[in-house]
């Protein structure tokens, strides 16, 4: 029997790259684990991030998963080296915030990172900056308030649209002309993102970069497809997202 992928996040972002995965592995099976009890990840300690990531690991290993994706930058930047160490033979994909392309490709030579208060105060991103930024200036955007908008299926409200234009406009008129998405959730904003920041402005979502990724760090030999959906929130809830996001009828089963 082959093992499903494991996908993690603390919500909804990480379907995201659950998506993009889907679209590139159509055979593999995947688990989607999303932590909703506890999001969002971005306003907490460290050590919760760390805790809440480690039983998240734990449950997936429990689920047979052949490696674990951490489909958020923040839970990424505080666990994925330990996580790793912690679990030596289990593959382990985990997501930044896309500086170095960014980087590559801004012609002002200014860039701007939206992402949660803890991936803008932890120390990934501040090591990316300093190796990758060179003579580029690198804006970093913290946005809190935002995931929980798009947990609640408001990303297209008027509240979100008012979020987005506090940090987005500075950043565009500061020179930013490249704008990363530094959080999975905003993928789903960031249209709304590229609109606020006009057409001369490139948004860089590093979903599917994740997604190909996956394909690297695990061998692809699923057969049959198929996603199993756990929260650590309400279920029925996350069964309600999941028709109004993708028009997909799924059972959610309560994990732990
Ligand atoms: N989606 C996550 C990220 O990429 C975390 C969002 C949150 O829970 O604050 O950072």
């Amino acid at each position: 029997m082959t093992q499903p992928i494991g996908i993690f996040d603390s919500g909804l972002g990480g379907l995201s790259v659950l998506r993009y995965a889907r679209e590139r592995f159509p055979d593999e099976a995947f688990v989607y684990l999303a932590d909703q009890r506890w999001a969002p990840y971005g306003d907490r300690s460290r050590e919760e991030v760390f805790s809440y990531t480690n039983l998240a690991v734990n449950r997936l290993i429990e689920l047979d998963v052949k490696g674990v994706v951490i489909a958020c930058n923040t839970a990424s930047d505080v666990a994925l080296e330990r996580m790793r160490e912690l679990h030596p033979h289990l593959p382990f994909v985990g997501i930044e915030p896309a500086v170095k392309p960014a980087v590559a490709s801004s012609r002002s030579g200014i860039v701007g990172v939206l992402a949660t208060t803890g991936t803008v105060t932890g120390t990934r991103l501040r090591s990316l900056i300093s190796k990758y930024a060179g003579s580029c200036t690198v804006l970093t955007q913290a946005c809190p308030g935002l995931v929980e908008l798009i947990e609640d299926g408001l990303g297209d409200s008027q509240q979100a649209e008012a979020l987005l234009s506090e940090y987005v406009t500075p950043l565009v008129a500061a020179g930013a002309d490249t704008l990363v998405i530094g959080c999975t959730h905003y993928s789903f904003v960031a249209d709304r993102i590229g609109a606020i920041a006009g057409p001369t402005v490139m948004i860089i979502d590093p979903a599917d970069a994740v997604a190909k990724q996956i394909g690297r760090a695990m061998t692809m030999d699923g057969t049959a497809g198929g996603t199993r959906y756990e929260t650590s929130g309400d279920a029925v809830r996350m069964r309600r997202q999941l028709q109004e996001m993708f028009d997909e009828e799924s059972a959610v089963y309560p994990s732990r």
